[in-house]
């Protein structure tokens, strides 16, 4: 589903992604099933992320006859995960879509400007050809989001989407306007962003509730 007001603004109000999120907010979710919600999540979220997939024909021999049928060229689909909470997506991810190439870029918050600086940046090879799906859990200030494209931009791939599971007004508005090319898929906007560059009401910070750092 888009938002009526962006069509690049994609949120995914399935009732199963909706549970799962209402799950994973409550602060007494354990790490083990913040993890295992995150993952079964995320496989869903690419569901619909997916939807407009290029696919190829091939030849295959059924039990009784051979026949040309469509799959998907996963190899020709990147992930890119900012570290570390798109991790949790990542895995989701990779599950449904096995043959997909992996990047990581390496951000952390500077906690008094909050700005993203870069630490780690490796890609797959040919991104020219390639279609990319960043992932990461919190779109909320935004700042990593946009410093992660505008990077990946430069290797110039096919088409670049943003996925997390959470977002809010401002993060939103922030990513529509450095990229306005690049559709945003969420399974919720949240009220607002905290002075800390939380999201209200959110699920707290999501590298910890993954990793269990906290
Ligand atoms: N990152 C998080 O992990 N949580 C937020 O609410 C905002 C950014």
């Amino acid at each position: 589903m888009t938002t009526p007001q962006d069509p690049m603004v994609h949120v995914i109000d399935h009732p199963l992604v909706q549970h799962k999120l209402t799950l994973m907010r409550d602060k007494a979710a354990s790490t083990t099933s913040f993890r295992t919600l995150l993952n079964e999540l995320s496989m869903l979220m690419a569901y619909e992320v997916t939807r407009d997939m290029p696919m190829q024909e091939v030849e295959i021999e059924t039990p009784l006859e051979t026949m040309t049928a469509k799959v998907i060229d996963g190899k020709k689909l990147a992930l890119v995960s900012i570290l570390r909470a798109g991790t949790g997506i990542l895995d989701g991810f990779l599950s449904v879509v096995p043959g997909a190439r992996v990047g990581h870029i390496g951000l952390y918050r500077d906690p008094a400007t909050l700005k993203a600086v870069e630490y780690y940046f490796k890609m797959p090879k040919d991104m020219p050809e390639r279609d990319v799906v960043v992932v990461d859990p919190m779109l909320a200030t935004g700042h990593s989001a946009i410093a992660a494209i505008t990077r990946i931009k430069v290797l110039n791939p096919k088409s670049i989407k943003f996925v997390c599971l959470l977002t809010c007004p401002e993060g939103v508005k922030a990513l529509r306007e450095a990229h306005p090319d690049v559709p945003i898929y969420t399974a919720a906007i949240d009220r607002q962003l905290n002075s800390h560059g939380y999201i209200l009401p959110g699920l707290g910070d999501a590298g910890d509730r993954i990793f269990g750092t906290q």
